[in-house]
């Protein structure tokens, strides 16, 4: 009986430890190619004799990201769509700016976990656990943190001036679920009386909420 439970936690720790991030990549490199119409776990390649320098290069991150929106906030993401030597590496980078009062909403990121460092300016940052716990501090400029995989999160910018950070992924397509839009602006609505039974309150406010983030016309 010892034995099988030994095997079993032995298994079980093999199988925890191959999904740590995105699978391993069997050759050096695997340039993605983006336009290709063959659908697989990931992307199809380019012949490597193909790749170019560009390949794994982005520019993107190098200017701030314009935050004049909504939430007063701009993700600005550097994976495998925007850098096509990434795909199988299981790594990707984002830039998030935030204006004076903007907030990146609260929100997970089914496939990795995130730690980001602070470029510029001071914000309050927090994830809840699956016990329903919230882990929340105050982080500034040059200070680390980090954000379980798939766990609910936020990043808010309470200060009067501009902040900034870098984030890493142990992916190389992080993806992203946006808590108010999902529930509240899915195509086609989610129906008031599921979010009316969830949220335990009328269709009324439901709607007022539906409105606010309906988007701009
Ligand atoms: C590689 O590049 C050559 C020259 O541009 C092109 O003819 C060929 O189709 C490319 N191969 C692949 C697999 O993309
Ligand atoms: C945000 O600012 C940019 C550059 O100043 C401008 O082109 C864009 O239209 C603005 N967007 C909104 C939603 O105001």
């Amino acid at each position: 009986m010892a034995a099988v439970f030994a095997l079993f936690l032995v298994a079980f720790a093999t199988v925890l430890g191959s999904s740590a991030a995105d699978p391993d990549m069997l050759q050096d490199i695997c340039v993605a190619d983006l336009t290709a119409a063959v659908k697989v776990n990931g992307f199809v390649r380019k012949d490597a004799a193909n790749a170019t320098a560009e390949d794994f290069f982005f520019t993107g991150l190098a200017k701030p990201g314009l935050t004049n929106n909504t939430f007063g906030s701009m993700a600005t993401l550097a994976n495998v769509g925007k850098i096509p030597g990434l795909n199988t590496l299981g790594v990707s980078l984002a830039r998030i700016d935030f204006a004076p009062g903007g907030i990146n909403p609260l929100h997970t990121h089914p496939r990795a976990t995130e730690i980001v460092y602070v470029l510029e300016g001071e914000l309050d940052v927090g994830f809840i656990t699956t016990a329903n716990k919230l882990i929340r501090k105050t982080i500034k400029q040059g200070e680390v943190f980090v954000f379980p995989k798939g766990l609910v999160h936020f990043q808010n910018n309470n200060e009067k001036s501009p902040a900034s950070m870098i984030a890493a992924f142990n992916s190389q397509l992080q993806g992203r679920v946006d808590i108010a839009l999902t529930l509240f602006a899915a195509t086609p609505e989610v129906l008031d009386n599921v979010l009316t039974k969830t949220f335990q309150v009328g269709t009324k406010q439901v709607d007022k909420i539906k409105s606010n983030l309906a988007p701009k016309a």
